[in-house]
């Protein structure tokens, strides 16, 4: 590492606190530092010159790639004219409009308005906010709770982190709050061993039951929503089991529960669709989006309001008068002219479909490599959404001793290759959403790279004596 990369880390160990780091050991020395200070493509460059592929897009989120001076043209020019004003009390700006028609005619029929936040905790924070109110004008006080999945990511303020459903966002924070409950995840690969014999079909309809159990232990009239990722993001890259979604919408159609649908990784193309929502058959009354949103080019996220619930938010404000929710920063003009020059290139560049076909190959060549591989007992994903999970014992989904850390090893191997990849939490995970923009030959060069890194954890398991070594496993 270079004297100056070095100097940076040093200074920033002093003066920051890092999101998911280890805090003693990062601000200690004890845990690696990098700055990273560029990036074109699906590339990133760090201060010593060295170039990764970055084959999660950021936190899912770099969508178009990175160096589009085409955006930050947007938001300069932007800037020029009129970088803030706020948009309380019916003010406006003329990107936040535009970007609003937009977001409303890829949703498509049944929705109807846009509010604005900075980031997917905040607009999830919106949501909660909207099904209290919904209720309450409803006349249904005692109809608030809110449930979520259990391996759900929603956030991690006190109630989006609530709404998240990982040990480590509860843990020593006191959550979730009393008014979240978690429901099965639909992990069919983690549940099927004990699950023994259940076809994904079956495995849907179990997930559907044991979310009406649920609804009705706690009294359907208590019950306000659910939500639910299109995809479980965070919590794996898990694909929902084949029929899961019509399962769960008619338990919810039964018990009159709102359904929120958290699009904010598969929004605006992630999955070959403008979001998960069409490509699943989902109808949702309240979607919340952000990362795709922008591309990450300014920090912007949206909740988009169905017809249904915003009939009754107008009888609430004619009522109550003006709704006491609002963020200095909604609707801000950076971020929607960031938000207007990325969906402009994502329709122009045909990036859905090109998340749809190169992310179909992403798949099939995730496949060839790792299908019949000795410690990988699971590959899965949709469009440019990808995982691969670690097993000991692959032909019976053991897994392995979570103390030898195989998902972080294998991201840290990875990173040897001038890859990164994401270890996803609770199991070991590693997790791929490279860009929209990402080519066959990239995805090529991304499959060879996880290889190369897998294989050298796999050596190294072998010599450990945790995995036996297998006759035919490493090229
Ligand atoms: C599905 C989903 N919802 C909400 C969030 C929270 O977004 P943010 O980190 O911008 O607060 C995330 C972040 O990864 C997410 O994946």
């Amino acid at each position: 590492m270079n004297q100056q990369h070095q100097d940076l880390i040093d200074r920033d160990r002093k003066v920051t606190f890092h999101a998911s780091t280890h805090l003693r050991d990062f601000a200690h020395g004890d845990a690696p530092g990098r700055v990273i200070t560029g990036g074109q493509g699906i590339h990133i460059v760090d201060k010593d010159g060295r170039e990764f592929i970055d084959g999660f897009a950021g936190l899912y989120c770099v969508n178009i790639g990175y160096g589009r001076t085409e955006v930050a043209e947007a938001i300069y020019e932007q800037a020029l004219k009129m970088s803030y004003y706020h948009t309380y009390v019916g003010h406006a700006n003329e990107p936040q409009i535009a970007l609003s028609e937009k977001i409303l005619e890829l949703a498509g029929p049944g929705m109807s308005k846009v509010y604005y936040g900075m980031s997917g905790s905040d607009a999830n924070e919106t949501q909660l906010k909207i099904v209290r109110y919904y209720n309450n004008v409803r006349g249904l006080p005692q109809k608030k709770k809110v449930i979520s999945r259990m391996r759900g990511y929603h956030g991690s303020g006190i109630a989006s982190g609530s709404l998240t459903g990982l040990k480590a966002f509860h843990d020593h924070f006191d959550l979730p709050i009393d008014t979240i409950r978690h429901t099965e995840a639909p992990f069919y690969y983690q549940r099927a061993a004990e699950l023994e014999g259940m076809s994904e079909r079956e495995f849907s309809k179990h997930c559907a039951t044991k979310l009406e159990e649920m609804i009705l232990a706690e009294g359907p009239d208590t019950v306000a929503a659910f939500i639910g990722e299109p995809v479980l993001g965070t919590g794996g890259i898990v694909p929902p089991p084949e029929g899961y979604w019509a399962e769960i919408q008619a338990v919810l159609a039964r018990y009159d529960v709102l359904l929120i649908a958290d699009e904010v990784v598969c929004g605006f193309g992630r999955i070959g669709s403008d979001f998960g929502s069409h490509f699943y058959g989902i109808k949702p009354d309240l979607i919340t989006v952000a990362k795709g949103l922008t591309s990450a080019y300014q920090p912007l996220s949206g909740v988009i309001v169905g017809d249904r619930v915003w009939q009754v938010l107008e009888q609430g404000t004619g009522e109550y008068g003006p709704i006491g929710h609002g963020w200095t920063y909604s609707g801000h003009a950076l971020g929607c002219a960031a938000g207007l020059a990325n969906l402009a290139i994502i329709e122009r560049e045909g990036l859905t479909r090109n998340a749809a076909e190169t992310g179909a190959y992403l798949q099939q060549q995730m496949q060839a490599a790792f299908g019949d591989h000795p410690i990988v007992g699971n590959v899965r994903g949709v469009g440019m959404l990808a995982a691969l999970e670690f097993a000991a014992d692959p032909s019976r989904r053991g897994a392995f001793d979570p103390a030898l850390k195989v998902g972080p090893r294998i991201a840290a191997a990875a990173m040897q290759e001038n890859l990164i990849a994401r270890a996803m939490p609770q199991g070991d995970i590693l997790g791929f959403a490279p860009p929209l923009t990402t080519s066959r030959e990239e995805v090529d060069e991304i499959v060879d790279r996880a290889r190369r890194a897998v294989d050298a954890v796999l050596d190294e398991l072998v010599r450990e004596g945790a995995v036996k070594a297998v006759a035919d496993t490493v090229a």
